[in-house]
């Protein structure tokens, strides 16, 4: 019997909902996989849905990775699992503090050292640099990162920029003038089935002791080139902020909140300003850049990748 270790933290279910879907293979009465669920739970609670200061002031500690702590765990730290799953959502281009306050205890630490691990993050568009950090942190605590799957909100980006933070501080997710409904469309989330399927089939031929990932050829995670640079500037960009917000004060502080307003306008501004003239100089520079820009999309979606060859065999 091969045991699984789900680490996960979500707050509005969606992520739930998508381990639900991707686990169900594995859950079977055959006996050939056992599942632990741990749900990792900061203390104190983030809330959801967020007021809105409460949300901006998540930010700096969460760009910084200093993550509040953690109620103990229910899994033995010293138990050895043959695979690991971390479910998270991404937060200001970083994993979610509940995740990084995991992966830098050690109880987490041990927990994964030496282990196979497959991410899957369901967030807004934007997962690049977060999976990056996901990446470091996992090197950092020894684990061996196989597999990544990533589903991200339907919309256009100018559509999710309104539903996803509409759906985050007022909990409503539904459609509404002419916006689609908040979150990764329900169908995708059925369709992680496949993945479960995979990963059964790869467990029962001991695949996860080999190198190399187990969900290729599964549409496991796309990167749209186009954001490449805009996540890479806005995390700079993101950890200086985070730094200077951090300087002023701890959360809630009076010079803290006026710095977090004034930085707010001065990002709304630069997203109605320099968004629009980087999206007309990326499409003029896209010609030259191309061949650039697919060495980096590759490099990104490692290791799963996004061909589909195997679709049709993980389809029930
Ligand atoms: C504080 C906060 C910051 C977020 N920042 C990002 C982000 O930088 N990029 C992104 O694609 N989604 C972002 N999201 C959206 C989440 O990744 C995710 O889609 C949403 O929170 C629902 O996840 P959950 O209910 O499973 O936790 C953010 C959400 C929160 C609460």
């Amino acid at each position: 019997m091969k045991t699984i270790l789900v680490v996960e933290y979500s707050q509005t279910g969606q992520l739930t909902a998508v381990l639900d879907a991707l686990l169900a293979p594995l859950q079977q009465p055959d006996g050939a996989t056992r599942v632990h669920r741990e749900v990792l739970r900061p203390v104190p609670a983030y809330p959801y849905p967020w007021p809105f200061w409460q949300f901006l002031d998540a930010f700096p500690e969460t760009v910084a990775g200093n993550p509040p702590p953690l109620t103990p765990l229910t899994v033995d730290s010293g138990s050895a699992f043959d695979l690991i799953v971390i479910g998270y959502p991404v937060w200001f281009l970083s994993p979610p503090p509940p995740i990084t306050a995991f992966l830098r205890s050690a109880a987490g630490r041990r927990l994964v050292c030496g282990r196979p691990v497959v991410t899957v993050t369901a967030c807004r568009n934007m997962w690049l640099m977060a999976q990056e950090q996901m990446k470091q942190l996992l090197a950092e605590a020894g684990a061996r990162h196989c597999d990544h799957v990533a589903l991200v909100d339907q919309g256009n980006a100018f559509a999710t920029f309104v539903t996803t933070p509409r759906w985050l501080l007022t909990g409503r997710k539904g459609a509404f003038w002419g916006f689609p409904p908040a979150g990764v469309p329900t169908a995708e989330i059925a369709a992680c089935r496949r993945f479960g399927l995979a990963l059964r089939e790869a467990l029962q031929r001991d695949a996860e002791q080999q190198p190399g990932p187990m969900l290729g050829g599964l549409r496991a995670c796309t990167v749209d080139p186009r954001l490449i640079a805009s996540e890479k500037i806005g995390r700079r960009s993101f950890r200086f902020w985070a730094r200077v917000l951090r300087w002023a004060g701890r959360p809630g502080t009076f010079l803290r909140r006026t710095l977090l307003a004034f930085y707010l306008v001065f990002l709304l501004s630069l997203i109605i300003t320099v968004v629009p003239l980087s999206v007309l100089l990326k499409a003029a520079l896209r010609p030259l850049l191309q061949r650039w820009l697919n060495t980096l999309q590759a490099s990104f979606e490692r290791p799963s990748g996004s061909a589909t060859s195997r679709m049709a065999c993980f389809h029930e």
